[in-house]
């Protein structure tokens, strides 16, 4: 089998006496989607901030193709091949969708606005907003913000891209939209850690799935099994939620 593109080993996290995360170890594949579920307050996030250098971790390791790069810092793990989307959507308002994009190949990959231009485009069509560009950010639909929050992730050429949570507040059509644009981006070469609590994503829109409680990964494995497995039920019903499955609309 190919050497994974990344592998996270051991990582603790701590603030203060919340022991957040206490041993997560995994490793992501080539071309694969890996999905992550875990009860509020798991670490999902405190994880996918540690992997993009915007916390430091209390004890562990990060190695993206083969090297260590625990400590490097933010910008230079997103020039590397990191790209990410926001659990509170960060476009900015007055600024069109290609603007936006173009941000995040300016400053994610350090590109000239002269450069990034056509691979701006081509992102996108890709994500479905070729049409609306020229759009101001703070005028497109939720779906269409999810959209570009995935897109100005990938203007900054990840091979890495981590999603937090891009399909919450959507209905069960705009999630199967949503679905296809982590597929075409699988499919473009890009593996991806997909953070998400609504069911029907982490079965039908990922290769495998990884259980994040209680400090730790617990499970990790094909979708149907890890959905359908105790652990999950026990993380959540532990939690007093339940994964998401029903939708609005
Ligand atoms: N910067 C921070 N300072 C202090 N505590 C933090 C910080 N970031 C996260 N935490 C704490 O870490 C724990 C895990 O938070 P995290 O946001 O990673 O959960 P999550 O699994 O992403 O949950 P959700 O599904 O609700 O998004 C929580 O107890 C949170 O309060
Ligand atoms: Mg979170």
């Amino acid at each position: 089998m190919d050497a994974p593109v990344l592998s996270i080993e051991d990582l603790a996290s701590a603030f203060g006496s919340n022991r957040v995360l206490t041993s997560v170890g995994f490793e992501l594949r080539e071309r694969e989607t890996l999905g992550v579920i875990g009860p509020n307050g798991a670490g999902k996030t405190v994880m996918l901030n540690i992997i993009t250098g915007i916390l430091s971790p209390d004890r562990g390791r990060i190695v993206f193709l083969g090297r260590d790069i625990s400590r490097k810092s933010v910008v230079d793990r997103a020039r590397m091949g990191f790209g990410r989307t926001f659990q509170i959507p960060r476009s900015f308002e007055n600024m069109t969708a290609y603007e936006n994009s173009l941000v995040g190949a300016v400053f994610g990959a350090g590109r000239t606005e002269k450069s990034a231009g056509t691979g701006v485009c081509e992102i996108l069509d890709l994500i479905g907003l070729g049409g609306k560009k020229l759009d101001p950010a703070g005028k497109l639909g939720l779906l269409d913000r999810k959209r570009l929050e995935i897109g100005v992730a990938l203007a900054s050429n990840p091979r890495v891209l981590l999603l937090d949570e891009v399909a919450g507040g959507l209905t069960e059509s705009e999630i199967t939209e949503i679905m296809g644009i982590v597929r075409r981006v699988k499919d473009s070469g890009v593996s991806v850690i997909w953070i998400e609590h609504v069911m029907q994503t982490m079965l039908h829109g990922t290769d495998r799935v990884m259980l994040l409680n209680e400090g730790r990964n617990v499970i990790c494995g094909l979708p149907e099994e890890v959905m359908s497995s105790g652990e999950v039920e026990d993380a959540y019903l532990g939690s007093g939620i339940h994964a998401r499955t029903e939708r609005r609309g």
